[in-house]
């Protein structure tokens, strides 16, 4: 049953048009299967038709059970690949981070779920809790299917003064604002499938009630049109709604969360048009080195993305309350490497910060990789920040300084020369994973230009012959991944491949940061503008780490390697 509810719907969706059904399940055409694919359509008889079927699926394969006994969390989070400073859920799919709202000290991260399953499909807002961006507390599904719909992403603020008159005793209730994606609609061929819908809670988020007047817009007849990301305008005294439609970003203005009426739309004539644009987010943001207030517009797009498949855009310019104008008609991305999508930032967080958190997969592979009770991680949170070089303005990202929680033993290293391979695991007190590793290199051309490697950089490997290394190219001028052999068994032919970020760093010494885990490897550098995060699923996990320079040499300044520490080894409520 969720085999085909899933695949249908994910493929119909991101645009292959074929039924995974049909092709891999050899009974796509029984009537029966055809009669409760109707799901929309909610009567008793299949409603018990439905428990019927879920229960024989689930009863066959133990791995559709949603894990919920500690004993069992305890194993899940330490199976293999299993990220171990990283969000992941308990049990079954994740994709785009959603409704990220701060409220009362705690951070609710809200998420794209499946919780019947490791594959897309019975789409809901997974939850968790933190109080500190790194330690998750895993809460019960928020929100769940309803006769309007599948919950698609979105976004939650809080209604500080009941503005929305949602609130009960005198309360600020949060507010999520999410898409209601109907089935039989799209099943039937119709356009209008996709609607917003919204829903509050008065109990700090334990519990979300829906809003008897959903939807609250109805479809205008786009196809895609979806993924409300609603703040509030400070000058105005409204709320905005940004929704991705089609190709564009529309911007739509609300008095109270509830009544919405379009304003303007943005992108016709900017930006990558490769993909559906989707997952929109809007924020002002002071340029650091100007001093400059500039509002920022992510876009999501899928694909296009620089390495291929999902990936994040952004534009930088001016927001007046209606009308958002870029300063750029090209592009620009928050992320070089292949496993960053449908990033937005959290609203409503202390000291004007931006938190910014994306989806650790691409839609190219999502669901293949060789993780056993869950797929999709979130990436490590990211404080988001402005700067103006020459005439751009470039964003940047940095871990956020929540990791000194989780820090453990340091090892430190400095001057050193490089040239051919230098293994510096060996003296570690500790695991190569998971792991921060902080190096500066002399990027400066000595008067011996011959002497100058022609690439350096780092390298993770283990003794199979997998690897994945980061280096920078100093003849071509690029920062680059290569994980053209970071996996056990091929799971996907657009998996393999080295992925590159241009850059010209002005400083004579280049700072590095990399933040390994289980299966992932987020990298940045020259003052967090480069930014390449990418994942791995190695047959036995790396244990060596090897600086390289390839034709030459290069100076080590300084080495910091820090162990972290499981985010995992805390009872969960
Ligand atoms: C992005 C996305 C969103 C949509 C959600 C569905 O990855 O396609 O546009 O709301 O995933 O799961």
């Amino acid at each position: 049953l969720f085999i085909f509810r899933t695949s249908y719907v994910y493929h119909f969706f991101h645009g292959a048009k074929i039924s995974v059904f049909s092709k891999h399940f050899p009974f796509g055409n029984l009537p029966f299967l055809k009669y409760l694919s109707s799901y929309q359509t909610f009567n008793m008889e299949k409603f018990f038709c439905l428990i019927a079927a879920f229960l024989l699926f689930t009863g066959c394969s133990g791995k559709n059970k949603p894990i919920k006994s500690p004993a069992n969390e305890k194993v899940t989070m330490q199976e293999q690949y299993r990220p171990q400073i990283h969000f992941t859920p308990l049990s079954g799919w994740m994709n785009d981070p959603n409704g990220m709202v701060y409220h009362d000290g705690e951070y609710h991260l809200f998420y794209q779920h499946n919780p019947f399953g490791k594959q897309w499909g019975n789409m809901s807002w997974g939850h968790a809790i933190s109080t500190d961006l790194m330690h998750w507390k895993h809460q019960p599904v928020a929100l769940s299917p309803d006769s309007l719909g599948y919950i698609f992403s979105g976004s939650a603020v809080v209604d500080r003064n009941n503005t929305s008159g949602l609130g009960v005793d005198g309360q600020s209730p949060l507010v999520a604002f999410f898409t209601y994606h109907n089935m039989d609609i799209e099943k039937n061929g119709g356009a209008n499938m996709q609607t917003q819908g919204l829903a509050f809670s008065n109990d700090k988020g334990r519990t979300w009630i829906k809003y008897d007047g959903n939807p609250v817009i109805e479809n205008p007849g786009i196809r895609d049109f979806r993924d409300p990301k609603v703040f509030r305008h400070e000058k105005s005294g409204q709320w905005i709604m940004l929704l991705a439609a089609g190709q564009v970003i529309q911007f739509w203005v609300s008095p109270n969360c509830l009544d919405w009426t379009y304003l303007s739309e943005f992108g016709k004539d900017a930006g990558n048009h490769d993909g559906v644009w989707e997952c929109p987010d809007l924020f002002p943001l002071r340029v650091r080195n100007t001093g400059e207030n500039k509002w920022v517009l992510i876009v999501n797009v899928n694909p296009g993305g620089p390495a291929g498949g999902s990936a994040a855009q952004y534009f930088v310019g001016g927001f007046d309350g209606k009308k958002f104008t870029s300063d750029q008609k090209m592009p620009q991305w928050v992320d070089y490497g292949k496993d960053n999508y449908a990033g937005v930032t959290w609203s409503n967080t202390p000291d004007n910060r931006r938190i910014f958190l994306g989806w650790m997969n691409n839609w190219q592979y999502a669901g293949k990789e060789p993780t056993l009770t869950w797929s999709g991680a979130a990436t490590f949170p990211r404080e988001l920040g402005l700067v103006k070089d020459s005439s751009t303005y470039l964003l940047t990202s940095t871990p956020v300084n929540e990791i000194n929680a989780i820090r453990g033993k340091t090892f430190h290293t400095k001057q050193l020369t490089i040239e051919e391979t230098l293994s510096i695991s060996d003296s570690l007190p500790f695991r190569v994973s998971p792991l921060e590793i902080k190096l500066i290199f002399d990027n400066s051309n000595t008067n011996r230009e011959e002497s100058n490697s022609e690439k350096y950089g780092i390298c993770l490997k283990n003794r199979k012959g997998e690897y994945i290394s980061v280096g920078y190219n100093r003849m071509e001028k690029f920062f680059y991944i290569d994980r053209t052999n970071a996996t056990g068994a091929t799971f996907s032919d657009k998996f393999a491949g080295i992925h590159n970020m241009p850059c010209e760093p002005k400083e004579p010494t280049v700072d590095w940061h990399l933040i390994i885990d289980e299966c992932s490897l987020e990298f940045f550098a020259a003052g967090y503008r480069v930014v390449m995060t990418d994942v791995f699923y190695p047959s036995e996990p790396f244990d060596t780490i090897e600086l390289f320079a390839r034709n030459g040499a290069v100076k080590l300044v300084d080495a910091c390697l820090t162990e972290l520490i499981s985010v995992w080894n805390q009872p969960q409520e």
